[in-house]
């Protein structure tokens, strides 16, 4: 007998969510059937296979992937899945597969564009029971926004554009910094792995709450003890937090940015000033000069995009990998501006580890929290986790976006009532 339905509603309230959307493996199976199956899920960069034939492997929840330039350089997203007795056909990371992919158990061949060039022996099938042309490599719809790549199981008529909704100026906040209008994403990738659930990691990057608190020291190195955190992050703060709607959120350092440069505009630190200059000059070429000192001062905006997209200055998209209920995967990709000169870039890649490396002031904190909160989640006297920081304050402004301090939860709220939606609709995709 099936067990009882999973009650979403209950188990994530407005003001607080409960422990077990974190450890029941249930739950888990359920998040890979409704939201990595029914929803637009970042698989990549239009830059990381830029030549025919190139590849990466990626996944959809739990679900192999293969996204890959054809030789007439059409993009497509193929299951990693031999159509013979099921193999993954790939099985390194990257590379190039200009001549096809062969499976290893019985050789059958694919085209990059997924299409079944040959198999061995092929006169024991009858074409009455097999037509070559039926059994390509199964592909994924793909959309992309300013080269972000997203595939969807089932789009159902949803576009990646109305996913993206109000996050989409923030993709073009990026590009704007190239003077080339484009960003890379070939500089290489860091790996994190951590023992607790993918959500603690779309959740935390939106907190702007705990920075002062766990990456205080990184704080220190970068700025001095004199900086004043509470300039940015307290009360009297000009950082805020921003529920874009979606599951989509951000945390606002544009006000920030203007006023001290606060986060890394590629025009600090130990960058010659001929760099300096070309780099401008780049973007002015571009932009018109009225508005390099507008993008240069909004520098690399902070956000995220449901269920496993983040952007962070300096120049970092990371690709959030679910795995099991207790582990995640993540990847971290320094974004190249295009065009800009290699000291600007050279500078972007040192910062990413320097703040996000395994030896890194920032992202090894953040994973050693996610790992205590998992063992946390085992107290079960009070299974709740609380969500209210902000709540009876939060504004909504024009654009429909929920604005908080940057030390509220809005951002959370946000993100659990989207997946609430997605987790409680029927299998037509009502809510
Ligand atoms: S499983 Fe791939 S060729 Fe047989
Ligand atoms: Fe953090």
């Amino acid at each position: 007998m099936a067990g009882a339905a999973i009650d979403y509603q209950d188990l994530v309230r407005r003001d607080q969510v409960h422990a077990r959307l974190y450890y029941d493996p249930a739950i888990f199976e359920e998040e890979m059937d409704k939201i990595f199956s029914h929803h637009w899920v970042y698989v990549g960069h239009e830059s990381e296979v830029a030549e025919p034939g190139e590849f990466v492997c990626r996944w959809l929840g739990l679900q192999p992937v293969i996204l890959v330039r054809d030789r007439k350089r059409q993009l497509h997203l193929l299951m990693n899945r031999c159509r013979h007795r099921s193999n993954t056909i790939c099985q390194v990371e990257r590379g190039n597969a200009a001549g096809g992919f062969r499976c290893a158990y019985h050789g059958w061949t694919y085209s990059p564009s997924g299409e079944l060039t040959g198999l061995p022996y092929s006169v024991g099938y009858d074409s009455r029971d097999f037509r070559k042309e039926d059994y390509g490599l199964i592909r994924v719809t793909i959309e992309s926004c300013h080269g972000f790549i997203f595939g969807n199981l089932n789009p159902g008529g949803h576009s990646l554009l109305a996913q993206i909704g109000a996050a989409r100026p923030l993709l073009e906040q990026v590009i704007n910094l190239a003077p080339a209008g484009e960003v890379m994403l070939r500089a290489g990738l860091l790996k994190h792995k951590y023992r607790a659930n993918w959500k603690m990691t779309m959740e935390n990057v939106l907190d702007a709450y705990h920075p002062p608190v766990l990456h205080q020291t990184a704080f220190h190195l970068g700025t001095g003890k004199s900086f004043n955190w509470d300039s940015v992050y307290g009360p009297e703060g000009n950082a805020r937090t921003r529920d874009l709607g979606n599951g989509n959120g951000q945390i606002d350092f544009n006000a920030q940015n203007r006023k001290s440069g606060f986060f890394f505009q590629g025009l600090k630190g130990d960058i010659d000033e001929s760099a300096q200059r070309a780099y401008h000059a780049g973007l002015a070429k571009r932009l018109g000069q009225e508005r390099v000192a507008q993008v240069l001062g909004d520098s690399d905006p902070h956000f995220s995009i449901f269920p496993n997209f983040n952007y962070l200055p300096p120049g970092q998209v990371r690709l959030i990998r679910p795995v099991s209920i207790d582990e995640t995967h993540i990847y971290y990709f320094p974004v190249m501006l295009k065009d800009a000169p290699i000291e600007i870039n050279r500078e972007r890649i040192r910062r990413s580890g320097y703040m996000h490396g395994p030896a890194g002031l920032v992202a090894p904190d953040d994973i050693d929290v996610y790992e205590r909160n998992q063992e946390a989640l085992k107290a079960r006297q009070d299974e709740w986790v609380i969500l209210r920081r902000g709540l009876r304050t939060e504004q909504r402004e024009e654009d429909g976006s929920i604005v908080g301090m940057a030390y509220e939860e809005t951002t959370q709220r946000g993100l659990w009532r989207h997946y609430r939606q997605l987790m409680t609709r029927d299998a037509n995709g009502a809510i």
